[in-house]
């Protein structure tokens, strides 16, 4: 249950190892994505943080809404990469590794990661990420978007995701908020500053539960084939050997699955 004591901007920038770090906390927000997207094409630096307790419109990938009441931590934050240095998918697949890390030190308890960005505990997912990209001249910039579970909201969550949706914490705790959002932020800039090594693969090929699964491809939702998870390249693209025999290689930007 959420309590009045609520998480601080302070609480968390006390905490930070990061530098350069620009927070601001919002009670409600539409989307913090939509919010600091808006700001970077404004000419806002990297390292803006936007952290919102609520969102009234509130994205997930492929436009679908995400359930963002009171309860959750919904994070937006501002890299400002030198052109053609990026890849999103890793950059994408990099913050999976961070924000699994940081749930993991906050809670004790293990995650799993669903390829390519879903982070779960004990089967259920707690946390979706959405990265965005956008140009303000030539300049580009990305905005990543965390959203997280920290605990259930007084309503519960949606019909459509009760059966798979889970909580971090079983109640709300703000000190561990607040830990958890600055780990967030550490483990984040930690992996942008090191994803030439690709140092967090290992990591993420550890946690990767769908590695030897049975898996269903959806294209826009719906069931396009099924086989089995056989590996992430060094791209972080699935391989996957279909029930046909056939293998094929599968990017997020175009595919999701459901184990
Ligand atoms: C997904 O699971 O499909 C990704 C969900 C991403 C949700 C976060 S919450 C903070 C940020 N603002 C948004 O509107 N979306 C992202």
């Amino acid at each position: 249950m959420l309590s009045e004591n609520l998480i601080t901007a302070n609480g968390i920038t006390s905490r930070l190892k990061t530098d350069g770090i620009n927070l601001s906390l919002f009670e409600s927000v539409t989307s913090t994505n939509t919010l600091l997207k808006e700001m970077a094409v404004n000419g806002e630096g990297e390292g803006q943080v936007i952290i919102a307790l609520s969102q009234t419109e509130g994205r997930g990938r492929y436009d679908r809404k995400f359930q963002s009441d009171k309860g959750g931590i919904y994070m937006s934050i501002l890299l400002r990469p030198k052109a053609d240095t990026i890849d999103t998918t890793l950059l994408t697949a990099a913050a999976a590794v961070a924000v699994s890390d940081a749930i993991e030190d906050a809670s004790g308890k293990n995650t799993e990661i669903k390829w390519v960005n879903d982070i779960l505990i004990n089967g259920k997912k707690v946390c979706g990420i959405l990265c965005e990209g956008g140009f303000m001249g030539r300049d580009s910039f990305v905005v990543v978007g965390i959203g997280i579970n920290a605990c259930e909201s007084e309503n519960g969550f949606y019909d459509e995701i009760k059966d798979i949706a889970g909580t971090v914490f079983d109640n709300y705790h703000p000190t561990l908020c607040e830990k958890l959002c600055a780990a967030v932020i550490d483990n984040l800039f930690y992996q942008y500053k090191h994803l030439e090594n690709r140092e967090f693969l290992n990591t993420y090929r550890q946690k990767s539960m769908a590695l030897g699964q049975k898996i269903h491809i959806l294209k826009q939702g719906q069931i396009i084939n099924e086989g089995t998870a056989l590996e992430i390249d060094d791209n972080c693209h699935l391989k996957v050997k279909l029930n046909n025999d056939e293998t094929v290689t599968l990017s997020s930007g175009e595919v999701s699955i459901k184990l």
